[in-house]
């Protein structure tokens, strides 16, 4: 689908790791060149023709992002550099005075880095008790384990909606209901999931969301964190700087701009923010639903074919997004990522910072195939028959 915005895909490349970045179309990167070369001003500081136009265009994106993920207000919405730093700003300018010692919080083993390290921190600061539910054979986290797992002293639930090596989709309504009946917050990871299934804030009641641009077809370095307004406005800065101050004085009085300005200390990713507004035009040209019914279908295609090659471990056939990890039996996965790259597939290998799956999984690295809705089953056909012909293998990594 689309392939023609994807200059790369004109080199004769195939990219299965989407699950790291997506691909950049064309419309995405030629808005951005519009803001650079024809109205390349900073935003909200000048009085000026080019640069009111900028600071249109980028308000235009947060309305953009509320539509986009149903949000209720614009001022739920900020951008960030990214879904690292949105966990992070979640963690230490909100959780750090929420949570205290003795006090629980709810994750699982398939959790990424970006989301289990800043509560590991804060856990070490503040004696905080982390927990991980969990998970079924498959590893799935079911609401019948959660609930299991939950005491009086949970406070918090925070996960990925999918995960990134697994790829098991979470019902997260379920979770929120679940969590929500105990005055326990969910916090989730929407990286692996907005750019491919439809997310609506307000049905799944999620508290806090964040994701990242550029694994959406927008640029690197920008990032969004919405958050229910009231949670919000108790929330703290933990950057400080131009843009996000109304005044300050020497004797260190100080009055801040109100949400979701207070968020965007300096200058922001400008370009960026207007290239994701680009990139969610592109996605809904096409529809959420179309781009996650497709992946759907190209994963169960994969699986069937892969299934097909005896050498070949798949770790989680049945998750339903178009995420597949798996190894070539007796072969280190990194070799597996080499090898492919003989014939330009583009795949990740090794533990996808996920490093606490292993104890799940029992196994430290997998080659992780992640598909988007560029990808065909022709090229899905070329992997298939590049793995079936391992003896090629040994001799280019040996
Ligand atoms: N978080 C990204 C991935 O899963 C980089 O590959």
């Amino acid at each position: 689908m689309h392939r023609e915005s994807f200059p790369i895909l004109k080199k004769n490349i195939i990219y299965f790791d989407n699950g790291a970045t997506s691909l950049k179309p064309f419309e995405v990167v030629e808005a951005m060149e519009d803001y650079y070369y024809n109205y390349g001003a900073n935003i909200h500081r000048g009085d000026y023709d080019i640069s009111l136009k900028a600071s249109n265009k980028y308000e235009e994106v947060r309305d953009k992002v509320k539509r986009f993920i149903n949000a209720d207000s614009s001022r739920e919405i900020v951008f960030t550099g990214g879904d690292t730093l949105s966990l992070n700003m979640i963690v230490f300018g909100f959780m750090e005075d929420y949570l205290n010692e003795g006090d629980e919080v709810l994750l699982t083993k398939s959790e990424h880095a970006s989301l289990v390290l800043p509560f590991m921190e804060l856990a070490k600061k503040k004696k905080l008790v982390l927990k991980y539910v969990p998970l079924t054979s498959d590893h799935e986290l079911t609401p019948q384990n959660l609930e299991a797992t939950i005491t009086e002293k949970t406070k918090v639930i925070a996960v990925a909606h999918i995960t990134n090596v697994l790829g098991d989709v979470r019902d997260i309504k379920k979770i929120t209901e679940l969590a929500h009946q105990k005055n326990i917050l969910v916090v989730v990871d929407g990286a692996q999931s907005v750019p491919h299934l439809k997310t609506d804030v307000k049905d799944l009641d999620v508290d806090f969301l964040t994701f990242s641009a550029h694994k959406m077809l927008g640029p690197t370095g920008v990032g969004v964190l919405y958050a229910k307004e009231k949670y919000l406005e108790a929330m703290r800065p933990i950057l400080f700087g131009g843009g996000m101050n109304q005044y300050f004085e020497e004797d260190g009085t100080v009055e801040y701009k109100s949400i979701p300005t207070l968020f965007e200390a300096g200058t922001p990713p400008i370009a960026e923010v207007i290239g994701l507004g680009r990139a969610i035009d592109f996605l809904e040209e096409i529809g959420m639903d179309n781009i996650y019914k497709y992946e759907k279908e190209l994963k169960e295609y994969l699986v069937k074919k892969l299934e097909n090659n005896k050498k070949v471990i798949l770790y989680n056939k049945k998750s339903e997004s178009g995420i597949l990890a798996f190894n070539l039996e007796g072969v280190f996965s990194q070799d597996t990522a080499i090898y492919l790259d003989h014939y330009n597939i583009c795949v990740r290998a090794g533990n996808h910072c996920a490093k606490i799956l292993k104890d799940e999984l029992n196994i430290r690295n997998t080659c992780r195939l992640s598909l988007y809705f560029y990808n065909t089953k022709e090229e899905i056909d070329k992997l298939v028959e590049v793995l079936e012909n391992t003896d090629e293998l040994y001799k280019i990594i040996i």
